[in-house]
């Protein structure tokens, strides 16, 4: 299928939620339209910060009816593989910062899938070069671009990430490219223009009141600005 006829979907960051209250927040924005989950999850090590593990994502996809995207930001991806493919991940995606070379890569993507996981990511740091992933592509069904860097949610949109979403776009990358960072109503359309059709967005989200307006508010700009960019 053409990326252009990929449908753009909105996954709020559960970083963002009220964890007291988690199975409420996912309820709330499934009725309000998301369509993944985004669940971040970091090790205290890749990143300066500490979330959950395989247990809550567990309980996450216990009450969710919307797929898990599941993003590790930890240090040894394989070694946790199964325990998060038991957990419910959707979609499972590592950081390539992780990994030595192309085998490398190539052996975490395997190792996902042996434990079936039924989509395997590759996320990138705003200063890691999208040419890093330029020979793996094959065994990848999502590239995250990070617009910030790793760790915290409610940071500043790094707009000079974009064109690494362009070059994946130009060079055939028919899978998903998903974006992850500082997204909302100014930034998110500039992602999708660009060809990102998986939009993730924390604070802007979970941030307001209304997550079901927020939600259909940044799908119409997306698709607006979507729209444009293919008439231009
Ligand atoms: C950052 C996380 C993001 C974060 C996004 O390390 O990977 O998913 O939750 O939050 P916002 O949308 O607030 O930047
Ligand atoms: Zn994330």
């Amino acid at each position: 299928m053409p990326w252009k006829e990929l449908p753009l979907r909105i996954a709020p960051s559960l970083l963002s939620c009220d964890f007291a209250r988690l199975a409420e927040e996912v309820a709330d924005v499934e009725a309000g339209g998301a369509d993944w989950h985004h669940v971040d999850v970091m090790d205290g090590h890749f990143v300066p910060n500490l979330t959950i593990g395989p247990p809550v994502v567990k309980r996450i996809h216990a009450v969710a009816k919307q797929p898990l995207d599941v993003h590790l930001m930890i240090t040894d991806p394989a070694r946790y593989a199964e325990a998060f493919a038991r957990a419910g991940a959707h979609v499972l995606t590592f950081h390539v910062e992780v990994c030595a070379d192309d085998a490398a890569v190539r052996s975490v993507a395997r190792a996902f899938r042996d434990v079936g996981v039924p989509m395997v990511g590759i996320a990138l740091n705003p200063d890691t070069p999208v040419e890093r992933v330029a020979d793996v592509l094959d065994a990848l069904d999502l590239v995250l671009v990070m617009s910030v860097f790793p760790g915290f949610g409610g940071q500043r949109f790094m707009p000079e990430v974009l064109p690494k979403v362009v070059w994946l776009r130009e060079h055939g990358y028919a899978g998903h490219v998903e974006m992850d960072g500082g997204l909302n109503l100014e930034t998110l359309p500039r992602c999708a223009a660009a060809g990102a059709d998986v939009l993730v967005a924390g604070s802007a989200i979970y941030g307001v009141a209304d997550r079901a307006r927020r939600i259909r508010e940044l799908r119409a700009a997306g698709a607006a600005a979507r729209a444009a960019a293919a008439q231009a």
